[in-house]
């Protein structure tokens, strides 16, 4: 195919090789290449944070970064949070709390939580709240979240 590449990725733990265009983003990469669509698309420009995924554990907003870019990177998605059938104690904490409504934006939400508590395993409410800047809800008015994100920061 012309003017495509070969980008090589770890996604989840396993390796991918696929070609794609340099315009290709990582959200259509992950969602539409790899079937990956736990990684949501609301705004695509970078302001509601539903894409979010991380690359070498950082949060970025998918539907803004190059795909071209993730070459020899590590990229985690919400699919990749539970382990043997297992959700991540993040996801049960979610769903306890009733940190979840719509859904939309949890996808990205976990991920922003997932990479604030490996870098900061015990946050401020204000250090969660900075974290989650980046990721809007329409729905449950953060609370409920914060208090989903304490509760895991607590048990560990
Ligand atoms: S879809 Fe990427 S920031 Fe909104
Ligand atoms: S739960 Fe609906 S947008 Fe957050």
């Amino acid at each position: 195919m012309a003017n495509t590449q070969t980008l090589r990725m770890v996604v989840n733990g396993e390796q991918v090789e696929l070609e794609i265009t340099p315009s290709d983003t990582l959200a259509m990469v992950l969602r539409e290449r790899l079937g990956l669509t736990g990684t949501k698309i609301g705004c695509e420009e970078g302001e509601c944070g539903a894409c979010t995924v991380l690359v070498d554990g950082l949060p970025v907003n998918s539907c803004l970064y190059p795909a071209v870019k993730a070459q020899d990177r590590s990229i985690r998605t919400v699919e990749g949070l539970s382990k043997n059938g297992e959700l991540h104690p993040l996801q049960r904490s979610f769903v306890e709390h009733g940190a979840v409504q719509c859904g939309y934006c949890t996808p990205g939400i976990l991920l922003s939580a997932v990479a604030l508590l490996e870098q900061n395993p015990h946050p401020t409410d204000d250090e969660i709240r900075r974290a989650l800047s980046g990721n809007l809800c329409r729905c449950t008015g953060y609370l409920k979240i914060i208090e989903a994100i304490q509760a895991v920061a607590a048990s560990q």
